[in-house]
């Protein structure tokens, strides 16, 4: 038995609810993307203020390209705008920002504002920023499943080689830890294709708190539902 009761090495959050919040305002959902943003900043500093050392946010899926072009067309600007306004600022708080997800499927411009923000942060140490951005767990477990069999087909590794270890270092995480605590906003209940195999262990909580308005006091009590739970991992 292991008691959590500490600070989580690495939160990823589900940031859900945006449209619905704007909604219930009598806004257009985009506005609810634009506060969204501001939760982001807010929950980079109390991830921060806490000693969290990862933070994973999902921020469009690979069925997210699947919405009105208008959204997805809005949402690719957003992340632009807001890479050139926080970059100082997170480079300011030595924030390092790592993306995961396709990289194939972006306009020239998305990719470009993608890379920049990635070599601008690199030298961050306090908290690794990862953003999940045209992401999908299957999509990253396909990848990986290609790579380790063309490395058996070219006789670099023999099927006995491969283990849990082979896979977890295949996919695009192979350098961030799982998370521990895993938190999706507006109170639906599922994963949506999220770090299924990162995820085996981790704590699940379902605030329903539209992501607009989960700011550093709703990441705070966050903190203290991971610190009430047990951690077992199948043992007594
Ligand atoms: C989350 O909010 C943001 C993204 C998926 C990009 P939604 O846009 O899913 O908002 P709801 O769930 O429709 O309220
Ligand atoms: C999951 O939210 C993806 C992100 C938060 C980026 P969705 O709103 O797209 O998920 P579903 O469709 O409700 O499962
Ligand atoms: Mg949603």
């Amino acid at each position: 038995m292991e008691n959590s009761n500490r600070i989580p090495t690495h939160v990823a959050i589900i940031m859900d609810g945006n449209g619905r919040w704007a909604k219930s305002l009598g806004k257009e959902r985009y506005e609810g993307h634009i506060e969204g943003v501001d939760s982001v900043r807010e929950c980079i500093k109390a991830a921060r203020r806490n000693g969290v050392k990862y933070l994973t946010l999902y921020a469009f899926s690979t069925e997210n390209w699947g919405r009105p072009i208008e959204e997805v067309n809005a949402l690719m600007e957003l992340f632009c705008k807001s890479v050139m306004a926080e970059t100082p600022q997170l480079v300011e708080q030595g924030v390092r920002v790592v993306m995961i997800g396709r990289r194939d499927r972006f306009s020239d411009k998305v990719r470009s504002h993608l890379d920049k923000i990635e070599s601008a942060t690199a030298a961050g140490e306090h908290l690794t920023l990862v953003l999940a951005f045209d992401y999908s767990s299957r999509d990253e477990i396909t990848t990986a499943v290609k790579s380790i069999a063309s490395k058996v087909a070219s006789g670099e590794m023999s099927v006995d080689d491969i283990c849990e270890q082979t896979i977890t270092r295949s996919l695009y995480t192979a350098d961030i830890p799982d998370p521990d605590f895993i938190i999706r906003t507006s109170g639906e209940c599922r994963l949506s294709n999220f770090l299924l195999w990162q995820a085996s262990y981790a704590e699940m909580y379902f605030p329903t708190t539209m992501w607009p308005d989960f700011k550093q006091e709703e990441f705070d009590k966050a903190l203290e539902v991971y610190a009430q739970r047990e951690r077992r991992y199948g043992k007594l």
